[in-house]
């Protein structure tokens, strides 16, 4: 099964196209289930669903709306936890009913108990309708790293060194600094009926194309997706680099 890909001429495009597939999935099923995710890539497609939302009326009174992951040990008024990201960006400031957001507890009594939950109540909620995904630049969905293995259920995984050095900027003691989050599995991701993914700048260009054109593996988490029967993948031209030069060489050896 190939992953169907749309290349647009920058962020700004990309970001709008995410946001008005968002919004036929919300205009057709008002109660509809969202799987969210934070990180830069959708931040511009979080405006303009706000933008929608003020101009245009886009509703998300019934919406539910389920996030991929959360640091452990930050409670959600902590600046750098992934719950003030999405209330900062697109949750304060659209007409959601706060009742029907969830993101996995930071805090939570019971680390295991509290994924279990989290699995079944997305569950209960009829399945994700709609899953939004970044992908990082070692090929992670969610928290799900490269690995051996991969782990289908929420689940508390400890990040990497190199993760926890990276995010060491924004907090002011070292000791702040998350060591492990939850997150989402790869199955309760290719649970959803849908997948969204977005890709922006020359820094993915890489791990786009090895999710895409690369065989299912491990070590590239995202090329699982190949196997979900309904992602759209959005990307920016830089982001797209890799894949339009091999499509462009696979059309100049066909044309030999
Ligand atoms: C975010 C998440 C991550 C990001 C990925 C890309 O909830 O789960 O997998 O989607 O790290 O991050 P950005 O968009 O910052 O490049």
């Amino acid at each position: 099964m190939s992953m169907k890909w749309t290349v647009y001429r920058d962020y700004a495009a990309m970001s709008r196209a995410a946001a008005a597939v968002i919004a036929v999935q919300v205009r057709a099923k008002a109660a509809s289930v969202l799987g969210l995710a934070t990180g830069s890539t959708p931040i511009g497609t979080y405006q303009e669903l706000v933008r929608m939302h003020r101009e245009d009326g886009l509703d998300f009174s019934l919406v539910n709306t389920y996030n991929l992951d959360e640091y452990l040990g930050l409670p959600p008024d902590n600046p750098q936890s992934y719950s003030h990201f999405m209330w900062h960006h697109l949750f304060g400031q659209i007409n959601i009913d706060p009742e029907r957001v969830h993101i996995p507890s930071g805090q939570p009594e019971d680390v295991n108990r509290a994924c279990r939950d989290y699995d079944r109540a997305i569950e209960a909620a009829g399945g994700i309708d709609l899953q939004l995904l970044g992908i990082g630049r070692n090929g992670h969905i969610g928290f799900n790293e490269p690995d051996f293995y991969l782990r289908t259920e929420t689940h508390l995984v400890a990040l990497t060194e190199d993760t926890i050095a990276a995010n060491a900027r924004f907090f002011s003691r070292p000791e702040e600094v998350p060591r492990s989050a939850i997150t989402m599995g790869v199955g309760t991701i290719m649970k959803a009926r849908h997948i969204l993914l977005l890709a922006s700048g020359a820094d993915k260009a890489d791990v786009v194309a090895r999710m895409i054109e690369g065989p299912v593996t491990t070590e590239v988490p995202a090329s699982i997706l190949q196997m979900h029967p309904q992602v759209t993948v959005l990307l920016d031209e830089a982001a797209a680099g890799i894949l339009m030069e091999d499509e462009r060489r696979r059309r100049r050896e066909d044309q030999a």
